[in-house]
């Protein structure tokens, strides 16, 4: 038996006494050699499904994550081929003591306590109905918690909305305060619910500002933020091009009107954002200037049919902002946000910080630049902003 064997057996029966005594917080395989593209990481968890024990493992992609639940025996099997074959190193977690492959010393625990098995145990614990008073302050939910049958997509779109962010935000280090801007704040539906999942959900420390142009509104969000002692939360009147910023974790903006998202994601890369998540609204400026200059390219026959126009101007301009996020330096995700049943707006683009990417990018200009002359677009707002090379 040689000496990668035999480690690879001392680590997989350490997995299996914390997995017998209770104390597996979870195991990570990291550092990827083989051929998959994009596969980063497995992270492996312990659940229990229909009463039978799984391990399920996390297959962390660059761009996705992929669960599959395996029984013990393939669960070991796997984890053993995955030590001696492309992972380079295997991490075991549990609330005795950390072992790590590469030295195979038990350090001081990581984790206190050894999480829960239940298999919704990943899924996240969505905003509860119930003794929420700011639900029942924004009048979603009655005074005993019900939602109201009007408010049933709002409060869907609230708890989808947590989804999207949790797994940006759930290994923040809990001794950090995030700063987080909500641009077009409006009604605060989703600046209140990512502010109670932050501090109550994950415990984390957090100040998040709300963002809006109108009085009315700004008031009475800081009304419910105070009657709901929520320290961390507050609303500022203003516009989103105006508001000094300073250095910001996440930068949002959820259906903020036409430029108004530009605007936001400008003062997001500004303040140096960790992460800018953006639901756009509408594209006149980008619709305005595909209409005026009717470039002549093999799309011009949509242009025909208002609806056309519509989608084409939505796309053009969104997959620009994720260029553009993309020449600033982060890495981007374009998807629906929400079923188009509940509204039309459903487009988000979340953006993450890279800092393997090349900032500024000549290759990236160039894809803009050729994209703005296919469609006969002079400027976007965007660009404009960040004063990038037209
Ligand atoms: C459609 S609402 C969305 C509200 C909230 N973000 C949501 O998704 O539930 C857009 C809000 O953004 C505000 N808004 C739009 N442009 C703005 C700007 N440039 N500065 C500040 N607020 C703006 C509007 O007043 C409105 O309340």
């Amino acid at each position: 038996m040689t000496q990668e064997n035999n480690q690879t057996d001392e680590f997989l029966a350490a997995l299996d006494q914390s997995l017998v005594g209770g104390s597996f917080v979870k195991l990570t395989l990291g550092q990827y050699t083989g051929p998959e593209e994009g596969l980063k990481q497995i992270i492996i968890r312990h659940v229990v499904v229909k009463r039978e024990d799984k391990l399920s493992f996390t297959y962390r992609y660059k761009t996705r994550d992929i669960v599959k639940n395996y029984g013990p025996g393939e669960a070991f099997d796997r984890i053993a081929t995955a030590l001696e074959g492309d992972f380079k190193v295997g991490t075991l977690f549990t609330t005795e003591f950390d072992l790590s492959t590469q030295t195979m010393k038990r350090t001081k625990p990581t984790h206190k306590d050894a999480p829960s098995t239940s298999h919704d145990r990943d899924k996240v614990r969505t905003i509860e109905a119930k003794k929420t008073s700011w639900l029942y302050d924004l009048k979603i939910t009655d005074a005993n918690g019900t939602v109201f049958k009007t408010a049933q997509d709002k409060f869907r779109q609230i708890n989808k909305y947590v989804e999207i962010l949790s797994p940006l935000l759930k290994n923040t280090d809990t001794e950090r305060t995030l700063r987080i801007a909500d641009m077009g704040s409006g009604k605060g539906y989703l600046t209140f619910a990512l502010y109670d999942y932050l501090t109550k959900t994950l415990g984390l420390k957090a100040e998040v500002t709300g963002v809006e142009y109108r009085t009315d509104m700004v008031a009475l969000c800081n009304e419910i933020a105070i009657h709901s002692d929520f320290d961390g939360l507050k609303f500022v009147e203003g516009g989103i091009a105006e508001y000094e910023a300073g250095p910001l974790d996440m930068l949002i903006a959820l259906h903020a009107c036409d430029t108004a998202t530009d605007d936001a994601i400008a003062k997001g890369i500004a303040a140096n954002a960790e992460w800018i998540v953006v639901a756009p609204c509408c594209h006149k400026q980008i619709r305005r200037e595909i209409e005026g200059h009717k470039a002549q390219n093999d799309l011009g026959f949509l242009l025909k049919h208002g609806i056309f126009v519509e989608r084409q101007a939505e796309m053009v301009t969104d997959g620009l902002r994720s260029l553009i996020l993309e020449y600033c330096g982060y890495s981007t995700k374009v998807f629906e946000f929400i079923s188009d049943a509940h509204t039309p707006k459903n487009v988000m683009i979340t953006a993450t910080k890279n800092p393997k990417a090349k900032l500024h990018d000549p290759e990236i200009l160039e894809k803009i630049h050729a994209a703005k002359a296919y469609f006969g677009i002079k400027t976007h707002h965007l660009e404009k902003m960040l004063e990038i090379p037209a």
